[in-house]
């Protein structure tokens, strides 16, 4: 039964809820403008399922998946083959079907450099880069940040021992600590601040520290939404110079999930424009 391969080629996100997800909309866009025949489809999948539903959709000849919350770190143990930035970044968000093997991969990190260094022009040589949060989203992004040769990376949690944890891992390339939110109470402005925590989500404002933000401070929210998160509308309350929500590293992600499935990028630049339309 399983054996016929489908007409088109089938890729699809799975996750727990998955509903909300803007990946389907993102990759048909990527679909229409490069003019590559494939379905993309939202796969709700329980913790418990996620092994026997991903075997599934490679048995019925699915070509690649994109795993998201809350199967990404999970899916690690589940591949064949670990690139070396999903290892780095103990997680996958891209699954690739090869042959009988199941590659793992993870294009968050470039994703978020593509849309800092190229779509917002930021230079990151030799600026001070506080990251709020200590998950999965930082342990992504540090490795990658580093790479841009930054003065340094301060990662600030509520919980210090998960920010110690990440530091530790990451002080090897580059230089990285750890703090709580409250020992940067008289902080002077960082350069560069990054949620990555998951607060928002929640419609949470922790006690972030204040005076990281000054007047030339960039502002970056992992998160994203119709109206500002309230990491964004908490930072241009402190006067930050910008505020900006992640859909470029959304998009940016996903077009390299594209091309490493169709051998082909999108032009990334034109599906935003038409995200501010259809959002
Ligand atoms: P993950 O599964 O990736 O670890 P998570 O549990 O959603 O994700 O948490 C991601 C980050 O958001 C963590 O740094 C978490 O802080 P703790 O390590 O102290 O739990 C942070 N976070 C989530 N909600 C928060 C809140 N209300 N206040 C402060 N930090 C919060």
């Amino acid at each position: 039964m399983d054996s016929k391969p489908p007409a088109v080629d089938c890729y699809g996100i799975m996750g727990y809820p998955v509903s909300h997800s803007r990946s389907p909309m993102i990759h048909r866009l990527f679909a229409m403008q490069t003019e590559q025949d494939l379905q993309y489809e939202l796969l709700k999948v329980a913790p418990s399922k996620l092994e026997s539903a991903i075997k599934r959709f490679q048995r019925k000849g699915g070509k690649g998946l994109n795993i998201t919350v809350p199967h990404k770190a999970e899916v690690t143990r589940l591949v064949d083959h670990l690139s070396e930035r999903a290892s780095c970044a103990g997680a996958v968000n891209t699954l690739v079907f090869r042959d009988e093997d199941i590659v793992g991969d993870n294009t968050d990190g470039v994703g978020l450099m593509r849309d800092l260094l190229v779509n917002l022009k930021l230079n990151l040589t030799d600026a001070s880069i506080l990251i709020l949060g200590a998950g999965g989203a930082t342990r992504g992004i540090v490795a990658p940040l580093l790479d841009a040769e930054p003065k340094s990376i301060t990662i600030a949690n509520r919980t210090l021992s998960k920010a110690r944890v990440l530091a530790e891992i990451f002080s090897a390339t580059g230089p990285v600590i750890a703090r709580r939110f409250e020992d940067l109470r008289s902080t002077s402005p960082f350069d560069f601040v990054i949620n990555a925590t998951s607060a928002g989500l929640k419609g949470e404002i922790p006690p972030y520290p204040e005076s990281a933000i000054g007047d030339q401070t960039f502002c970056y929210d992992l998160s994203y939404g119709l109206s500002p998160t309230p990491f964004c509308s908490w930072a241009a309350k402190q006067g930050a110079a910008h505020s900006v929500m992640g859909w470029g590293m959304l998009v940016e992600q996903a077009a390299e999930s594209f091309l490493m499935w169709r051998g082909v990028r999108p032009n990334t630049q034109e599906v935003l424009k038409q995200l501010s339309i259809t959002a």
